[in-house]
């Protein structure tokens, strides 16, 4: 007979219940707690994942020394080399990964890849195990191991051929039984230990099959243990997909030490390298790469290539204006793009990927508060890309780039745009501001315009130079633009 367990997941924050709830009971978001089913072994004995698992991962992990107690704080060793020792990640793609690391791999973390298929999540982690090799120096040389369970070792090697990878210490495994991955990798004693991906390995004995809820937690928490037993850094590599998310990173955000995320467009060769927890650093990181013939390379100089990119656009193109989303945790940059056309007798207003009623209401500011004469004007309103504006803090973008298309006047490409419009013209301040202002300077825009309420606490944190520029109202804004 065949066991179903049925939990409820929070696509949100990854939180788990027994029943459904009509709002997350962690992250008080509604609706989004998403039913999720599996089919167990079927021998329907007692035997929970939980408590399988811990045997099984027992047996190959070496045993604790001493009981473990509770140690009052001015007895704890702190042992200031081990605590700060990293592994060094030599050259300027390693620089770039240490940085949002933290400055550099700690020992024994857990460490998860996440982005969407086919972003460079494997080409980023075999480039990464080769640098890691390279940082050995003399003496102690350990292997580092890339275990795959989606591509044969051929395959694998097929690629860092491509990528100009050649180094002696790194060793390829194609595997997807986590206890077979390691009883292997136990004698080679790695430096490292990288699993592509979470959603193909499996604990023999726990319900589920790979890439399930069950599954997916049980190997996370069993390589969890294994890290932090051994000291040996594990990378794993795990696939967002837009309907399956269930089961994918955001589950096991808490597991881990570390969340990364390749984010890129299919369209550009760029990628982000982004940091959304990290016990061992700050997430205001942000690592930028370029993908190439031979790999990920290292953007030292990232306003270059993303002002270029719109360099080209903006310079020639009125009606664009930049702002920062936020998606959890995560900030993005999106653009915003207006057409006003005039002359017809029927006004029309069009958007996409703007609510069409908050898009009326920044234009009837616009034309009442700030004095746009819009009237005989036909508007189109666009998220390039096809990326979807749902919160008040891209007002203020949205109203620049109509102001722009209107008057014929070219944003200039290094300037970004945060902020709430109230009925009055007023600016308002938005959640999360410093993240979003952070965004854009990391990224090279050279000045933010915010609201007047947030400049001050804004100007303390300093921004690599970016300069903030306060506006009370539109009309300011448009003067201090146009
Ligand atoms: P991959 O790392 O396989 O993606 P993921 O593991 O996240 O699914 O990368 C896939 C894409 O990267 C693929 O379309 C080819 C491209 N690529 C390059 O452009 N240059 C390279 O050197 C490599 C290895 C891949
Ligand atoms: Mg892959």
């Amino acid at each position: 007979k065949e066991k179903v367990r049925t939990s409820y997941v929070c696509e949100n924050c990854g939180h788990t219940e027994g029943q459904w709830w009509g709002y997350c009971r962690s992250c008080k978001f509604a609706g989004t707690m998403k039913k999720f089913s599996e089919t167990g072994g079927g021998n329907g004995d007692k035997v929970s994942g939980i408590v399988a698992s811990e045997n099984m991962v027992k047996s190959w992990l070496p045993q604790q020394a001493a009981e473990v107690n509770p140690v009052s704080l001015a007895e704890v060793n702190r042992d200031v080399n081990h605590l700060e020792w990293r592994i060094p990640l030599p050259g300027p793609f390693g620089d770039e990964v240490a940085r949002v690391l933290g400055g550099g791999l700690v020992p024994g973390s857990l460490v998860l890849v996440g982005g969407d298929p086919g972003v460079g999540k494997s080409t980023l982690m075999l480039q990464l195990a080769a640098i890691i090799t390279e940082g050995q120096g003399h003496g102690k040389q350990a292997p580092v191991i890339y275990v795959s369970g989606e591509e044969s070792v051929q395959q694998i090697g097929n690629r860092a051929d491509r990528m100009g990878i050649g180094t002696e210490d790194l060793y390829l495994y194609s595997s997807s039984e986590i206890e077979d991955i390691m009883g292997k990798i136990q004698n080679l004693s790695p430096r490292a230990l990288i699993i592509d991906s979470i959603q193909t390995v499996y604990l023999n004995g726990v319900v589920g099959s790979p890439g399930g809820l069950t599954q997916v937690k049980e190997c996370t928490s069993a390589l969890l243990r294994f890290a932090k037993k051994t000291d040996i850094p594990v990378l794993l590599i795990g696939h967002v997909t837009k309907s399956g998310e269930i089961a994918g990173p955001r589950v096991l955000e808490h597991i881990v030490d570390v969340v990364l995320y390749v984010e890129g467009e299919k369209s550009s060769s760029h990628r982000l390298l982004r940091p959304v927890k990290n016990r061992f650093g700050s997430t205001d990181e942000l690592g930028v790469f370029e993908m190439s013939q031979s790999g990920l390379q290292a953007v030292s100089n990232p306003s270059e290539i993303f002002l270029s990119e719109q360099h080209l656009e903006s310079d020639v193109l009125a009606g664009l204006a930049v702002t920062v989303v936020m998606d959890g945790s995560r900030s993005f940059l999106i653009e915003i793009q207006a057409l006003c056309v005039a002359g017809s007798s029927a006004s029309k207003r069009h958007a996409t990927g703007i609510q069409s009623s908050r898009a009326e209401m920044i234009i009837a500011v616009l034309m009442k508060q700030a004095g746009l004469a819009l009237q005989e004007n036909s508007i189109f309103l666009n998220v390039l890309r096809g990326a979807e504006l749902t919160e008040t803090a891209g007002d203020l973008a949205v109203a620049v780039a109509i102001c722009s298309s209107f008057l014929e006047c070219p944003v200039p490409n290094y300037v970004a745009f945060l902020g709430e419009i109230g009925l009055g013209g007023e600016l308002r301040t938005v959640s999360r501001i410093e993240k979003r202002v952070n965004t854009v300077a990391k990224l090279g825009y050279q000045m933010c315009i915010v609201p007047k309420s947030a400049e001050k606490a804004l100007a303390s944190f300093g921004f690599e130079g970016m300069k903030i520029v306060g506006c009370k109202n539109l009309k300011e804004v448009i003067n201090t633009v146009f």
